[in-house]
């Protein structure tokens, strides 16, 4: 199996995307009417915000109004440079084909630095006529306010458990594996409703190579960390966090997993402190400090 199953099951129509119903509906019924505004699309990772973008520029293909697509990963060209010079030159060329436009899809443009946004704002402005801009994020509140207010936005959230584990279970038919439904549960519950972390668990697991989900989701490691500060150690869980790969957020919902299994007597202090914790590091905060800190405020 060498094709990458989340890649594989992207979807191909509106009807394919499962979850954030009105919001697909609307989508879809403004993209059928032949033209669109400017999108804002923003939520966490793995539901659907991308794939709602490609389905944007097939279904406009086969209507004959699109001109062209750029995608930019903001992530990857951060600076002004990119924007002016790419995004403008894009921007700027051809598209004047009646009736036609382009568009212009920048995806994780939450990493992009202010100046850039100013520049592209204006961008935005000037070209809006044969140029739509989707714009893709996890942080809304990291772009900028006048380019908010330019677009029509949407909040994709998590996926639903029933509409996910059907699409799991589907894929697993599609690929006529085996996998049982207990453990396609545990994969959705632990990946929340992230559909790109559960395919890629669930295409290891078709694979043959099925991984203890403890292992995956790092619980064993959680655990310790968690009884190691109720045990009143400063240094070891701290060594512990800083170890683990996971995205920062992804480690305070490990965090909170433990704690809520555990059921502790200090359960309050620990869900008012990762409470805190959460906030900070969606902000952008640095995240070692912020363990620290947690860590810190529970021994
Ligand atoms: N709403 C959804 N409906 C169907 N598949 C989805 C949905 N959301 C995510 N997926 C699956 O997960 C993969 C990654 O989703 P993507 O749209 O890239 O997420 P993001 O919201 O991070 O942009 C898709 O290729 C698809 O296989
Ligand atoms: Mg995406």
């Amino acid at each position: 199996m060498s094709q990458v199953l989340f890649e594989k099951y992207r979807p191909q129509t509106f009807d394919k995307i499962i979850g954030n119903d009105e919001i697909i509906n609307e989508i879809e019924s403004t993209v059928k009417s032949g033209s669109i505004p400017h999108y804002l699309f923003y939520g966490t990772p793995g539901v659907g915000k991308t794939a709602t973008t490609y389905v944007i520029q097939n279904v406009l293909t086969k209507m004959g109004l699109l001109d062209g697509f750029m995608e930019i990963n903001a992530s990857d060209e951060r600076g002004i440079d990119t924007v002016r010079d790419k995004i403008k030159m894009f921007a700027r060329i051809g598209g004047m084909e009646r009736g036609k436009f382009k568009i212009i899809f920048l995806d994780e443009a939450d990493s992009m630095l202010e100046d850039s946004q100013e520049a592209l704002r204006k961008i935005m402005e000037k070209y809006s006529e044969n140029c739509k801009f989707i714009i893709s994020c996890n942080r809304i509140f990291k772009i900028i306010e006048a380019i908010q207010s330019r677009c029509t936005s949407y909040h994709f959230k998590p996926i639903g458990m029933e509409a996910g584990i059907n699409m799991l279970e589907w894929i697993v038919k599609q690929e006529k594996g085996n996998v049982d439904s207990d453990y396609i549960k545990s994969i959705f519950e632990q990946s929340h409703g992230d559909m790109r972390k559960c395919i890629n668990i669930l295409q290891s697991s078709l694979a043959g190579n099925r991984r203890k989900l403890s292992e995956v989701f790092n619980t064993d490691t959680y655990d310790r960390i968690i009884n190691s500060i109720v045990n009143g150690n400063l240094r070891q869980p701290l060594v512990d966090l800083n170890k683990l790969a996971d995205d920062p957020r992804d480690i305070v919902q490990g965090l909170y997993n433990s704690v809520f299994e555990k059921d502790l007597k200090n359960s309050k202090e620990f869900y008012i402190n990762l409470g805190e914790l959460d906030r900070a590091l969606s902000m952008g905060a640095i995240p070692k400090i912020q363990f620290a800190w947690f860590i810190s405020k529970m021994v």
